[in-house]
Parts: C-alpha cells; sequence; structure tokens
C-alpha cells in the first residue's frame, strides 16, 4: 500500500507525518516546525522542505493551506500574508522538494479525512464540516464528494464580516468568553447555515473538537451535530488523500 507525506499548513505551525492514504493510518512521530512570521511565499516554502527532509522523503506531497485553491494556486490570504493571493504555490513547494506537490484548502482536506476515516464515515446526504481555530473554515460534502472552497467562515452574520472574526475558536480566548457565549455564536451560524444548507449533518472540528462537551448544550440547530474524531491528524491524513487522488 503507498505511503504518501502529508504536510498541513496552518497559523501557527507546520506539521507533516507519512500517511498511508487507503487507511488513514500515520506511520511516523509526528513533525512540526513553527509557521514562519511574517508567512511570505519563500520562508514558508523552506519550512515545507525542512519537514519534507525531516522524512528523507522522496514521491508525491500533500500539502493543506488555509485559502481557496485552485490548481495548485492559493486565492486568498485571510490569515495568512496577502502575498499568497494568486500565487502558484504548488509550484514553489515543488522547487523547493524537488517533488510532485497537491495544495488543498486545510478545511477541505480535514473534512475528507474526517469523512473517510473519523465522524463522518459512511455518511451520506449533506454534511458540513466546519473547522473552528484562528479562523472558521468549512467543507461541503454531497453523499461523500466534496464540494472544495466553501468559505462559510466568510459570510456575514451578527453585524461580522467575516463571521469567523465573531466566532472563531481563537475569538473564544481573545475575548474570554465563557463556553456558553461562544457556544452560542457558534450555534448562531449553524442556524444560519442549516437555512440556506439543509444539510444533514454538522460536524464540529479544530481544536475545539475535544472540548465538544463544554459547548454542546448550547447548540439547538435542529439538526444532528456532532465532534469530529480525528483532531490535529485530519489535516495530514486528508493532504495525502489529495496527493494520492491526485497520481491515481
Ligand atoms: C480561510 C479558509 C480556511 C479557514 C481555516 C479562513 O480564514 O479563508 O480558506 O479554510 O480560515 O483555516
Amino acid at each position: 500500500m503507498p505511503v504518501l507525506l502529508g504536510i498541513d499548513i496552518g497559523g501557527s505551525g507546520i506539521k507533516g507525518n507519512l500517511v498511508e492514504p487507503e487507511t488513514g493510518l500515520l506511520l511516523a512521530e509526528r513533525f512540526k516546525v513553527p509557521t514562519p512570521q511574517p508567512s511570505l511565499p519563500p520562508d514558508v516554502a523552506n519550512a515545507v522542505a525542512e519537514v519534507a527532509s525531516h522524512f528523507a522523503y522522496r514521491g508525491p506531497i500533500g500539502c493543506t493551506f488555509p485559502a481557496i485553491v485552485k490548481g495548485g494556486v492559493t486565492w486568498s490570504a485571510a490569515n495568512v500574508d496577502t502575498a499568497w493571493i494568486g500565487y502558484d504555490a504548488a509550484g514553489l513547494f515543488g522547487r523547493v522538494t524537488g517533488e510532485r506537490i497537491t495544495v488543498i484548502n486545510d478545511a477541505d482536506a480535514a473534512g475528507m479525512a474526517e469523512m473517510a476515516f473519523g465522524a463522518g464515515a459512511g455518511e451520506r446526504g449533506v454534511v458540513l464540516v466546519l473547522t473552528f481555530g484562528t479562523g472558521i473554515g468549512s467543507a461541503l460534502f454531497s453523499d461523500g464528494r466534496l464540494v472544495p472552497n466553501t468559505e462559510f467562515g466568510h459570510i456575514e452574520l451578527a453585524g461580522f464580516r467575516p463571521v469567523e472574526q465573531w466566532a472563531a475558536a481563537r475569538v473564544r480566548s481573545d475575548e474570554d468568553l465563557t463556553w456558553e457565549d461562544w457556544g452560542r455564536r457558534v450555534d448562531r451560524l449553524l442556524h444560519h447555515l442549516e437555512q440556506v444548507l439543509s444539510p444533514d449533518l454538522f460536524i464540529i472540528g479544530g481544536g475545539v473538537a475535544r472540548r465538544f462537551a463544554k459547548f454542546q448544550d448550547f447548540l439547538t440547530v435542529p439538526v444532528k451535530t456532532v465532534a469530529a474524531l480525528l483532531e490535529n491528524e485530519a489535516g495530514i491524513v486528508g493532504a495525502a488523500m489529495a496527493a494520492a487522488r491526485s497520481i491515481r
């Protein structure tokens, strides 16, 4: 069974691991380097190369990125340097690593992993995975098939645009919100998304997933809502899955 390198590029850390995409198994100890600040393309690329050389890996690499990604080009930059807008990220990472690179939106990657091996396994219908961290990422699935690059963290709600500036996990710590106050914000977002998408399932991902019990009671939306299961590793696994699909 093939083994691929998955790299998850986030606002604070860039982490990688060897993954068996068919099973979602992680095959080594995770390796993490801090995300360079400012997160300029050449510096981030060097960090990606450092992760790849740590594993002495040769072969296709999947990378997540917290932006809209089409054909390896990043088209937004909400929580990274604006130099990434319109940047050929796959080309750059390919030059520094010497390998074939697939770049995918971070939430889409996490969602793919969650649908294959986590809380969404076997779920049909419309499933929306939301990741709560520095921002809010989204991954929308219809009968298991991803609709890429949805950006539900960037809609306007409660007078905030993007809504992630009001309801991301970072806002809870920055504003010192109680789980109830923050949970009610999440609930309001879920109600809005329920009205426009009529989903069958919401999956709450990101670091808050393991604290789901703290805010679950404040979620009143009439849609089954569960915590993601793969936690921090979902992005790495999804990145490797995306790379595996691109070489098939
Ligand atoms: C970005 C998304 C990303 C999300 C989570 C948002 O600000 O626009 O592309 O998926 O943050 O990192």
